[in-house]
């Protein structure tokens, strides 16, 4: 079976937690990590890794110094990206996006979410994106992949500079871009 059509099935067993039925696009990829820097050492937070193409592509974008922590609720996930993705920069943590201050509590440069936010509580929506601006650095960025506009105000009362981009029509995938400024 090919790796896209073993993604489709793993992602369509478990929609209610992934909330897609099939790995983000290759743009996604791009525009999530287009902020990125080979030139700096970087502590980045993954929220939502599933099995891992945004992880690849964050790894791919940054020193030999850098660091990524990737949040993946499903435990089957992590096995897989821990099998197939052998990069002594990335841990895999097996815990929720909601829970990241029990696991790191500041000087986090980027998070880069694929967390299916729209299906969250209002509270657990909030705690996350608290949770993030609180251990970003100034100048750090959160930026996350939605199928909707809807949840932008949401960011926009946390982080201070917000930005949108519409990358495709269907499925229509936006990604936000929010950056913490004091
Ligand atoms: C739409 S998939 C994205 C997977 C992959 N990164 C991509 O871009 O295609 C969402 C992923 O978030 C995971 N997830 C759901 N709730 C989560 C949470 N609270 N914290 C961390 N990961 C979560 C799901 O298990 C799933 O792997």
């Amino acid at each position: 079976m090919n790796q896209k059509l073993r993604t489709a099935l793993s992602f369509a067993k478990n929609v209610l937690t992934t909330g897609a039925l099939s790995e983000t696009s290759r743009k996604v990829e791009i525009e999530i990590c287009k902020h990125l820097s080979i030139d700096k050492d970087l502590t980045i937070i993954e929220f939502g890794m599933g099995h891992g193409n945004i992880t690849k592509e964050i790894l791919a974008n940054i020193s030999q110094k850098s660091q990524v922590y990737a949040f993946e609720i499903n435990p089957d996930f992590c096995e897989f990206v821990e099998s197939n993705v052998k990069d002594p920069r990335l841990k895999v943590i097996n815990d929720g996006a909601e829970n990241v201050k029990n696991y790191i509590t500041s000087n986090v440069d980027f998070v880069l979410a694929s967390i299916p936010f729209s299906f969250f509580s209002k509270e657990k929506a909030f705690k996350i994106l608290n949770d993030s601006h609180e251990i970003l650095n100034i100048q750090g960025m959160y930026s996350q992949v939605l199928y909707t506009k809807h949840n932008f105000k949401k960011f926009q009362k946390v982080f201070e500079d917000c930005t949108i981009k519409k990358l495709s029509y269907f499925p229509p995938e936006y990604i936000y871009h929010c950056q913490k400024l004091k």
